[in-house]
């Protein structure tokens, strides 16, 4: 494999924070919670960001905004991603993002996602480039943090306007721009292509980040190797599997075989993150929110049928946490060759 690509690269350096390598977590809302963003720092990820939270700061006394604002601030640089399509809006919510700890604002014009597109917010706010510009504007202007922005390659494939809007970034004062190789017309069917990302990096000079179905180390290199991005960001890839950024770091930036994960990591790190989830989300919320990522985990067991079953099903903490310790003492449970 073509090892080495990006030890004589220099680090993806946004605003005064230089990452220890190129590998981020993509913001995922429902998923990237503090409990996996600590994970997959733990395991090596160069960045993460929080899901994305409403620029609405009246919302944010709801449940859902307290968890998502409640940040770790002990792994920099802290990144908050804000989503709204009121320029105004957008600025007051970034001042008080950095008033909590928030050390890069990210603005989400990348997730298709309805409820975010019903108020045109997300990847829809691409259809509007003044729009842009002036949001871009008015955020840049009222924080003293780094502002980085996330898109995708366009409205829909025959309006790929990426590259303007990456003009319009740069112009803005945007110190790094993650691209999803999707349009918004296209949600997340087909495959991610990567020309435009290519084209996008060839027109500015802030940093790049390429996003969109990177799953391996060999992925990430061929997508390096088009792109001549700096940095690259992984997304569902790290569902139920945080050590992919493992993989990715020591394969891709420090030419070393990748540590295979053993039966007791995976067991501990599994009771670490339901821990976690329990502990900051509360019993009754964390046991429904560990739900999907066991389910995602259970995808890396041997003979599992049954575990997770039982595990999605428990109404308590201590029985999925009982249930994972048992599945782990049985002689035929282990981690399962696609892991
Ligand atoms: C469940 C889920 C939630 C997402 N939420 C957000 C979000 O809050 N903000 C955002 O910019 N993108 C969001 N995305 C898009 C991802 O950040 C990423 O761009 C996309 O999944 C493609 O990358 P991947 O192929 O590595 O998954 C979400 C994606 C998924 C699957």
């Amino acid at each position: 494999m073509a090892r080495m690509i990006l030890t004589d690269r220099p680090p993806l350096k946004i605003g005064p924070y230089s990452l220890a390598n190129p590998f981020v977590l993509a913001p995922m809302a429902g998923v990237t919670d503090a409990p996996f963003r600590r994970l997959c720092r733990h395991f090596g990820a160069g960045m993460t960001t929080s899901e994305m939270t409403t620029a609405d700061t009246s919302l944010w006394q709801t449940a859902k905004s307290r968890h998502r604002l409640d940040l770790d601030l002990t792994s920099e640089p802290v990144t908050v991603q804000i989503a709204g399509s009121e320029p105004g809006q957008l600025a007051e919510a970034a001042v008080a993002c950095v008033e909590r700890g928030a050390q890069i604002i990210d603005i989400n014009m990348g997730c298709p996602a309805k409820k975010v597109c019903s108020k045109l917010a997300g990847s829809a706010l691409l259809k509007d480039e003044q729009l842009v510009e002036r949001i871009l504007t008015a955020v840049v202007a009222a924080v003293d943090v780094p502002v980085t922005l996330k898109i995708r390659t366009g409205w829909d494939p025959e309006n790929r306007n990426g590259v303007a809007v990456a003009r319009i970034a740069e112009d803005s004062g945007i110190q790094a721009l993650a691209i999803h190789g999707r349009t918004r017309a296209c949600r997340y069917r087909g495959h991610a292509e990567y020309e435009t990302i290519a084209r996008i990096k060839n027109e500015i000079s802030i940093p790049v980040i390429a996003n969109g179905d990177i799953t391996t180390p060999e992925k990430s290199l061929e997508v390096l190797r088009l792109t001549c991005a700096d940095g690259l960001m992984v997304g569902r890839a790290a569902q139920g599997r945080p050590w992919i950024f493992r993989e990715l770091v020591q394969s891709v930036t420090k030419n070393e075989s990748v540590s295979p994960l053993e039966k007791i990591e995976l067991r501990d790190t599994m009771l670490a993150h339901l821990n976690d989830m329990h502990r900051f989300y509360g019993e009754l919320t964390g046991v429904r929110m560990a739900r999907k990522h066991l389910t995602w985990y259970c995808k890396s067991l041997l003979n599992a049928d049954d575990y997770r079953y039982q595990v999605v099903r428990v109404n308590s903490a201590s029985e999925q946490v009982r249930l994972t310790k048992e599945y782990f003492d049985r002689d035929d449970g282990g981690i399962s060759l696609a892991a």
